[in-house]
């Protein structure tokens, strides 16, 4: 994916990155330009002290969604004002506690969730210090399901976590065995043994699919988690590393329906589906694949409206997307993104921004990749 891989900006020293934060923020309105220079100068001074400095709550919460606004990953940038943080940067950071962590991280499962109207939530932990690199989780999402590898090579449940489910396994963690088994969390402090804690029933709010018009449907077996809550990126703020920064948002249809129920390398439904739809799956040229995709992702979007739970579809994502773009470049901005992860992975050519042609620049503030710190590890995905 050359055009993802980030392109990393010239390193700049903690305080060059702190001032062009400060005055960021100002120039966007929020401070004036005298408080904007006072702030640069206590910083300067912390840092001299100390190597290090506490970011203001504001530069946390404004910095951050100015980190997502920045990401070219994302088709639901529209949204960015909307984000909430979550303070958490005292959670087990005085004695290097993981439970508290886990407690932190728990809570900010339920609170995502919200009884289904699921929240924008970003949660902060304690960022890298010269003398202490920060914590962090090595789940990929808070939430997913474990991949077992068999004999035959193939994989029971999600291929995606092989590795890690791997890597959880000689911690001395034993899963159920099932197609579904949520994985649990692997929380570290460098330098630490790592620890493994399993999520309470009610933080993992899942989904069964069903579908609208076809009662063989529910039958498959086919379910989700019902929102994601990306674990292995780093929050790169005015020069802070923030290595445990777990972010939740609603799901788009086909990214379930698309992609993690669909794709060979993952659940790989297509099959099935197309059997209970009675295609001819022996030729290309039926299209079944086509077709099958198209009613598993209709049935996504049916069993998370059905249940009550946040998602949205790709046509209406796709157009708040231009939107944000528009209302962008009125601010005089310009609007970062990576075309092959902003147009949806199903029906591209129907959606406004297939036409469209962008940049996927990197600039800070940012949410960059976490490599997966597993030992003998892949790349994590
Ligand atoms: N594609 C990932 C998944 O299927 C989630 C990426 C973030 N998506 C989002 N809607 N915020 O789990």
């Amino acid at each position: 994916m050359p055009q993802s891989t980030p392109t990393s900006p010239l390193a700049r020293p903690v305080s060059a990155e702190a001032q062009a934060l400060v005055r960021q923020l100002a120039a966007e309105g929020h401070l004036s330009a005298d408080a904007a220079e006072q702030r640069v100068r206590q910083i300067a001074s912390e840092l001299a002290a100390t190597g290090t400095y506490r970011q203001s709550m504001q530069e946390l919460l404004l910095g951050s969604r100015i980190a997502w606004r920045n990401n070219p990953q994302c088709v639901g940038k529209f949204y960015w004002r909307g984000l909430e943080t979550r303070d958490c940067r005292e959670a087990g950071a005085g004695d290097g506690d993981e439970s508290a962590l886990f407690e932190a991280l728990v809570d900010h499962l339920r609170l995502a969730w919200n009884g289904g109207k699921v929240r924008l939530l970003l949660s902060v932990f304690a960022p890298s210090r010269p003398d202490r690199p920060g914590p962090r989780v090595w789940n990929g999402q808070l939430i997913r399901y474990a991949g077992y590898r068999q004999h035959d090579g193939s994989v029971l449940g999600d291929p995606e976590t092989a590795d890690l489910t791997e890597a959880i396994q000689r911690l001395g963690w034993r899963g159920q065995g099932t197609e579904y088994d949520v994985l649990p969390l692997v929380i570290q402090w460098p330098g630490r043994e790592p620890r493994v804690f399993d999520l309470p029933a009610d933080a993992v709010p899942e989904v069964r699919i069903s579908h609208p018009e076809y009662p063989w449907f529910e039958r498959l077996g086919l379910r989700w988690h019902a929102f994601p809550t990306i674990s292995n990126q780093i929050l790169e703020l005015g020069g802070l590393s923030y290595t445990l920064a777990p972010f939740s948002a609603w799901y788009t249809c086909t990214e379930i329906g698309a992609r993690n129920l669909s794709d060979t390398n993952r659940y790989n439904k297509l099959p099935q589906v197309a059997h209970g739809m009675g295609l001819d799956t022996g030729r290309d040229r039926t299209l079944w694949r086509d077709r099958a995709l198209l009613e598993l992702t209709a049935a996504v979007l049916h069993s998370y409206d059905q249940a009550g739970v946040s998602i949205i579809d790709h046509h209406f994502a796709t157009k708040q997307f231009v939107r944000h773009e528009e209302r962008e470049h009125k601010s005089g901005r310009s609007c970062p993104a990576d075309w092959s992860a902003i147009v949806p992975a199903t029906s591209g050519s129907t959606t406004p921004v297939w036409q469209r042609r962008y940049e996927p620049t990197r600039t800070r503030p940012n949410f960059s990749p976490h490599p997966a710190p597993w030992p003998c590890g892949g790349a994590g995905r």
